[in-house]
């Protein structure tokens, strides 16, 4: 048995048992929609062979080919490959990374045009890699000078972005990376082997991430802890620490799955890299193009077109999940144009179309086929039936099959208010008939409102 306080006011305790007890806060799960922003001195060369994406990549050939640009570290240590040779091309071989704490400026940074963005393209919350693999911190960190207020941009990032996604009315969250900080290792990862064991193994670093992690909680009291790679194994009693503490000063705060399997708030899904079978509340995360970090060779070949990415949020939300989008800010912090049509494309159909996206919950199929041929999804709320259609609409209607929907029905499309005509049959098949005039888009929403349904 521990030797706790049970005197403290603190609702959790630094026990598994007392952190288990931590339940899924609503707003995370209503979300659907964060932004992820990976922007760090790897923004400055921001550069990565687009090779494709994770997931579709042999482990054996990942690293020397990483698509990644906020690798670029670890990949110039491997001193050979794409990326080594534009480093020696563009900065010379002995070019120390470090030396872009003193180039990286964000002379262009305005965290307020950032966060009305955000807002105006319908992102619910976002997430900051506070610090990253490189272990560059983008706050006045007590515990190292390593930092965007000390060097670089001469800022604390961290903070200004709060501050301003916060008067939006949007939440926001931190990633760490733990178990991973390339200042503590030299050599370079080259294998899945060497991610789990070219780690920092001493108990100065497991301290550091502690202490650092507690100051970003008591500091920015983040809505979301987003860990990677996992913990230092030196520090792994710590924690339950870090948890209990994180709750009792964020209750509504959530965790994710990295931090080395004891617990979590959500799961995460990167790219094609799958989490099965998925069990509970989960979150898909990808960059734009195959890239976390911003890397200027990416073209519009390389990133996923506004289909693909409106599909993927659909998706995944008909199947219980949140899109975390990321985007990689430019060093001098706009966010580059590519990137912005995509935001924009979305929230432009979330604008629309949001109300079967915010608040839904999966239905009792996630997706079909209609008669026609389209592919359609389905979403859920109070008694309202979201069927996300997608492909063309030219045969003018949507059959479904297996469908019961009971004697009092309304069916309408967002984004117009007029009832459509539909037939229903004995066979509970239900076909909806498009109106006339519609707006072009990438995908349609039929409501269909009633008391009875089911399928
Ligand atoms: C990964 C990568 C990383 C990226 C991240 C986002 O594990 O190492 O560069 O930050 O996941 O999900």
């Amino acid at each position: 048995m521990e030797n706790i306080d049970k005197s403290s006011k603190n609702k959790y305790y630094p026990t598994w048992e007392s952190i288990k007890t931590h339940q899924l806060p609503q707003w995370y799960d209503d979300a659907k929609f964060g932004i992820f922003i990976h922007w760090g001195l790897y923004s400055v060369p921001a550069y990565a062979p687009p090779s494709g994406e994770l997931g579709s990549i042999d482990w054996a050939k990942w690293f020397y080919m990483n698509p990644y640009a906020e690798w670029y570290l670890n990949s110039i240590r491997l001193r050979s490959g794409d990326t080594w040779e534009y480093h020696k091309r563009r900065y010379g071989e002995y070019f120390d990374y470090e030396l872009f704490s003193y180039i990286w400026k964000a002379e262009r940074w305005d965290p307020n045009e950032w966060a009305k963005i955000f807002r105006e393209v319908g992102a619910r919350y976002v997430v900051l890699t506070a610090k990253h693999h490189d272990g560059f911190c983008l706050w006045p960190s007590r515990y190292t000078d390593y930092n965007s207020y000390n060097r670089g941009p001469k800022r604390d990032i961290v903070g200004e972005l709060t501050n301003a996604v916060r008067s939006q009315g949007i939440k926001m969250g931190l990633y760490y990376s733990g178990a991973l900080d390339w200042r503590y290792t030299d050599q370079p990862i080259t294998s899945l082997e060497d991610l789990l064991y070219v780690r920092p193994h001493t108990y100065t670093y497991a301290d550091y991430a502690y202490n650092q992690l507690m100051e970003l909680i008591d500091r920015y009291k983040p809505s979301v802890l987003w860990g990677d790679i996992g913990w230092p194994e030196k520090g792994r009693e710590d924690l339950k620490y870090v948890f209990a503490h994180y709750y009792n000063t964020v209750p509504e705060g959530v965790v994710n799955d990295r931090w080395d399997g004891i617990w979590k708030d959500f799961s995460t899904k990167e790219y094609q890299l799958s989490i099965s079978p998925i069990q509970g509340k989960w979150e898909m995360t990808r960059g734009i193009g195959f890239s976390f970090g911003y890397n200027a060779n990416e073209g519009p070949e390389h990133i996923i077109s506004e289909e693909g990415l409106i599909e993927l949020l659909v998706k995944t939300v008909a199947n219980g999940g949140n899109l975390l989008l990321n985007i990689g800010p430019k060093a001098d912090g706009t966010i580059p144009e590519l990137q912005l049509q995509r935001l924009k494309q979305l929230g432009n159909w979330l604008n629309i179309n949001g109300e079967a996206i915010y608040s839904t919950k999966p239905w009792i199929r996630s997706e079909s086929r209609s008669f026609e041929g389209n592919k359609v999804y389905f979403t859920n709320r109070d008694n309202n039936l979201y069927v996300i259609v997608f492909g063309s609409l030219e045969s003018r209607s949507v059959t479904l099959e297996d469908i019961e929907i009971g004697e009092s029905v309304i069916i309408q499309m967002l984004g117009t208010n007029q009832n459509l005509n539909f037939r229903y049959g004995e066979d509970k098949k239900l076909s909806v008939i498009f109106p006339e005039e519609i707006q072009e888009s990438v995908a349609y929403v039929i409501r269909i409102t009633s008391e009875e349904l089911r399928g």
